[in-house]
């Protein structure tokens, strides 16, 4: 799946959102270079250069004989205790070291084990239920008078358990609520060998975005009517029809589905026969499935219609659909126009053809993820899968890109082999977002996808990591129920950071040729993480499992502390820690690390530059030296100021030497570090002094989200918050006189986005010129709706933001009006985040009221919670709204845990308050957190990062802000 998140209204504060499936992060932020500045500053063309060959991963090809020699086991990867070191503080690192062994799984007994399902569903969109008969072929693997199967929600009428000719009813059937289990008793003993189990059921079309559910819509009349879709995704088939709910107990499927004559149905395979039951309804029965798991089994029922197109490079073609509700099928047309490409040229990396005749995009107007990868019918969010080039919001097309390419990634890794449970659910995340990049680098070179991911997924796995309260990212997971709780940005966003690292490290080429081997070696069965590192160090001939234990299997990133003293340079890795408190016992782990020292100084003899060990020196070079070249390294630097310095002067000087991605890597370390304390704050703004000549994209999202971090997290304190916009108007000033409000024809795409970065920081500054030009706009905007292109849609959330901030009632009133009166989810959003930016109380309130009404889907309030966490008049508001509305809201997403988890996080999430951790510590002492225990503990820690930064940094910054005159 692919999780969803807002657009970093913040973007200083990247919170992204991730429920099961696909992360919508792309589409939320960053991308980079913007090739509008080649024209007078050729100093540009290099970085193209630089980061084309970052892309290509070929930075210093390792030969693989020398790997071999140098690496040396550390000694602590057999030693469980040092592998966790923060175990005393971390309970899942003390599991982390057994993610492989099966700790206390919940699972069904093993005796049985199912091997093809006959599946009928008769939905009823109108009395919100659906009927169900399920036959299950069985294997008895050892004879048994019980049959364990997952259920929830469902209603079982009638069960029968055929074996030797002879049809048996139980005689007792017992369920178990936790474990969402039913036990079949039989009076005779059924024998090894095999059996038919048949169930006649009842289920509930919920409007819980889980299992099989209705989504709502309102025809062109204005009337609601309903579809109906499923979400199986990580266990919820078993709502749908009684199964084994386990991604390793795969079988086949023979679905049909019962239906009113004039809708259409979908599911994993193309349509095998269609029957006329009545006048009024019709049976679609679907071709049989390959062997596959459950949670990725799907169908559809609606009004849909479609747009299509088939694959020209494959042996056999595969038909590709997007099918949308009625009137909106034309703005698939980008998604379907790039999945064929995508499909070819998996089918092409990953040595083995699309396996199914066909693949079905449907978006879906509910749906609690970004998007989520059943074989063959692939379900979005909307806004992850439409897109209209007239009106919508450019970042949206890349947002699709990415989650259709992420999807279809999974097809393979996922679908064709899959975990073997969910203790690897990493490994379908991490893989699917780093191969997602590298196919939407393919199809968009222009875009610079890589330096995004490194300025966006990057920080965020990162940033997420730095924090005790973070996961290892092989975990056990034993209970299905704590499942959801790691659909986040360690999996997703660290897992795809790490494989970034090992595959530049392997180089590209090697890791691929690893993969196919994998896929190959496990197709149609489960795997695990070690199946992979072993196909990986065949390929390599390099033990990879010894060194990537360090970093899926141990909580935490390591910070390299780089020392210059008599001529030496001392680097010393140590477990960073945004509390910057690390003890002794947490701070045993001897990561491996591959260092990227450019220029590479002669005294490293390793000519791959890993550290394995806890330091290493060298001699100082001449000039200046950079540590991470390309930030593919998983880690932060922390270099001595004089150091920072030389670099900072090559900056400033165009110098070939600092890269498009060393840059925005510096700017993350800096600012991540001052956050911490591990350096002053005053250090990072020096260094941003140096970014003068700055004018690519991906460099500029770092730069004014950080400062405006800043300005955010020190809001309360008038003086820094007024010193730091002041720094910041005059950072941007330049730039928003260069690029202007307007979209010039065939302007590339990072421009465009680079524009928004810059007025929106210029906006939240308070930037006269730019307020100024936003009201004059939106003042036509709204008087003229003729006149819209005045606000280009690309801009228009950001106008929207800086004159709710700067207006009063009648601002607000048309912003909501836009919002009720868009005709697309994509516009709606953009609405949604930008109305969280009010100032007055009363506004305030009625936003948040907004947040839980009819108007805003259940799925979306955390675009609302976005906008008024970023914003410093509503952030506390917020929370105490949260703390009174608590019983609605948990009532509301009681089955989608992480939105409630989103709840508690946003609007803490900018706070600086140190007060306030005991009052979200006394809120939940009385109530059962433990589905959302990691958000909050999360929570907590996020709010002492940032009450320690202000404590610590208030005279500091003062003293540098008035040093500086500002
Ligand atoms: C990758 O790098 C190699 C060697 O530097 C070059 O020949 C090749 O064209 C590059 N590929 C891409 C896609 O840039
Ligand atoms: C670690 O395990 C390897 C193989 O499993 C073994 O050869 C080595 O001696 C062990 N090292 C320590 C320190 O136990
Ligand atoms: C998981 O896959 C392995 C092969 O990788 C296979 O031997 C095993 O039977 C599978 N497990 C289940 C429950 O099917
Ligand atoms: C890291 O380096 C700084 C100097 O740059 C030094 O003051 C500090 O003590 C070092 N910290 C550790 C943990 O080695």
């Amino acid at each position: 799946m692919r999780p969803h998140s807002p657009s970093s209204p913040s973007s200083s504060f990247l919170f992204f959102f991730f429920l099961l499936l696909i992360p919508f992060s792309t589409l939320a932020t960053t991308n980079t270079f913007s090739s509008s500045s080649l024209d007078d500053n050729s100093d540009h063309l290099y970085e193209q250069d630089a980061d084309t060959l970052a892309n290509n991963y070929t930075y210093e090809p390792p030969t693989f004989q020398q790997h071999q020699q140098v690496f040396t086991v550390p000694d602590f990867i057999n030693d469980t205790s040092a592998q966790s070191p923060s175990s005393q503080a971390q309970p899942d690192s003390t599991m982390c070291n057994k993610a492989s062994s099966k700790p206390n799984r919940v699972v069904l007994p093993a005796n049985v084990a199912p091997s093809h399902y006959t599946l009928t569903i008769t939905p009823d969109l109108k009395e919100f239920t659906f009927g169900g008969y399920v036959e299950i072929d069985l294997i008895i693997h050892e004879a048994t008078k019980t049959v364990q199967i997952n259920t929830k929600d469902l209603t079982l009428k009638t069960t029968t358990i055929e074996f030797a000719d002879k049809t048996h009813e139980p005689v007792s059937t017992s369920f178990d609520d936790h474990r969402d289990t039913t036990t079949f008793t039989f009076e005779s003993e059924i024998p090894k060998g095999t059996a038919v189990l048949r169930i006649l059921y009842d289920g509930i079309l919920s409007d819980k975005m889980a299992g099989f559910y209705r989504s709502s819509y309102k025809d062109a009349e204005g009337n609601t009517k309903y579809m109906g879709v499923t979400q199986f995704e990580a266990t919820d088939a078993r709502r749908a029809f009684p199964c084994w709910d386990e991604p390793a107990a795969k079988a086949t499927y023979s679905i049909s589905l019962v239906i009113p004559t004039e809708l259409v149905a979908l599911s994993n395979m193309p349509i095998a026969t269609i029957t006329q039951v009545e006048p009024e309804q019709k049976t679609v029965n679907f071709e049989k499935t390959p062997i596959m798991s459950t949670y990725l089994v799907a169908w559809a029922v609606g009004e849909f219609e479609y747009i299509e197109t088939t694959t020209t490079k494959l042996e056999k073609p595969v038909t590709c659909r997007v099918y949308t509700l009625p009137g909106l099928k034309e703005q698939g047309r980008f998604a379907l126009e790039i999945t064929p490409k995508v499909l070819e040229y998996f089918s092409e990396i990953f040595g083995t053809a699309y396996p199914l005749p066909k693949l079905d995009h449907l978006a879906v107007p509910d749906f609690d993820a970004g998007a989520m990868e059943n074989w063959g019918l692939v379900t979005y969010r909307t806004v992850a899968l439409l897109f209209d080039e007239k009106t919508s919001d450019l970042r949206f097309k890349e947002q699709v890109a990415v989650t259709v390419a992420h999807e279809i990634a999974h097809q393979w890794f996922g679908n064709l082999v899959t975990m073997e449970w969910w203790d690897h659910l990493w490994l379908n995340e991490g893989f699917a977002t780093w191969v997602g990049t590298l196919a939407v680098d393919h199809l968009f070179p222009e875009w610079d996808t890589w330096s995004t991911f490194v300025v966006d997924d990057m920080q965020r796995g990162v940033g997420l990591d730095s924090l005790r309260s973070s996961h290892p990212i092989e975990v056990p997971v034993a209970d299905p129920h704590e499942i959801h709780q790691i659909f986040d940005a360690i999996s997703y966003s660290k897992g795809a950071s790490v494989i970034r690292m090992l595959s530049s490290w392997l180089t590209v080429d090697v890791f691929l040729a690893g993969i196919r081997r994998y896929l190959k070696k496990h197709e149609y069965e489960n795997a695990t993480t070690d199946d992979l590192w072993n196909a990986l160090s065949e390929e390599s001939k390099i033990d990879v499992r010894e060194f990537m234990n360090t970093w899926t299997r141990v909580i935490g990133v390591p910070i390299l502390n780089i020392t210059e003293a008599d001529g030496v340079v001392t680097v010393e890795q140590h477990r960073f820690l945004s509390t910057n408190d690390v003890k002794p016992e947490e701070d045993e782990t001897i990561w491996w690390v591959p260092l990227g020292v450019h220029p590479k100084p002669s005294s490293i003899v390793d000519p791959n530059q890993t550290l394995k060990s806890r330091s290493l020196t060298f001699e100082v070079p001449e000039g200046p030296y950079l540590f991470n070249k390309h930030y593919s390294g998983v880690f932060r630097t922390n270099y001595p100021p004089a150091a920072i310095g030389r670099i900072g002067k090559a900056i400033l000087e165009g110098s070939d030497l600092v890269g498009l991605s060393d840059r925005a890597g510096l700017v993350a370390d800096i600012a991540s570090l001052s956050k911490s304390g591990h350096t002053a704050t005053s250090n990072f703004l020096d260094l941003v002094q140096y970014y003068k000549n700055e004018e690519t994209y991906v460099v500029w999202e770092l730069l004014a989200g950080r400062v405006g971090e800043i300005a955010s997290i020190f809001s309360e304190n008038e003086r820094i918050s007024q010193g730091i916009k002041h720094f910041q108007r005059n950072l941007v000033d330049r730039m928003v006189q260069k690029l202007g409000w307007e979209f010039p024809e065939g302007e590339d795409y990072l421009t465009s986005r680079l524009r928004n970065v810059i007025l929106r920081s210029a906006g939240r500054a308070g930037h006269d010129a730019t307020v100024a030009e936003a009201k004059r706009r939106f003042a036509l905007f709204v008087s003229d709706p003729a006149q819209d292109s005045i606000l280009h849609p690309s801009i228009r959330q950001t106008a929207f933001e800086i004159v709710l901030s700067q207006g009063g009632e009648e601002e607000f009133r048309h912003v909501l009006k836009y919002f009720h009166a868009a005709p697309k989810q994509d516009q709606q959003v953009i609405a949604l985040l930008a109305l969280g930016f009010v100032q007055q109380p009363e506004l305030i309130a009625e936003v948040q009221a907004l947040a839980i009404s009819e108007s805003v889907r259940p799925q979306d309030i955390f675009y609302v919670l976005a906008g008024l966490a970023a914003n410093p008049a509503s952030r506390r508001p917020t929370w105490e709204w949260v703390k009174s509305n608590w019983n609605t809201l948990s009532e509301r997403y009681k089955s989608s845990m992480s939105m409630l988890g989103a709840c508690v996080k946003y609007p803490l999430s900018q706070s600086s308050d140190a007060a306030l951790i005991k009052d979200v510590k006394e809120f939940f002492a009385d109530k059962d957190t433990k589905d959302f225990q990691r958000a909050l503990d999360q929570s907590i820690e996020g709010l002492d990062v940032n009450s320690a930064w202000v404590a610590r940094e208030q005279e500091g910054l003062s003293e540098w802000l008035t040093l500086n005159k500002y």
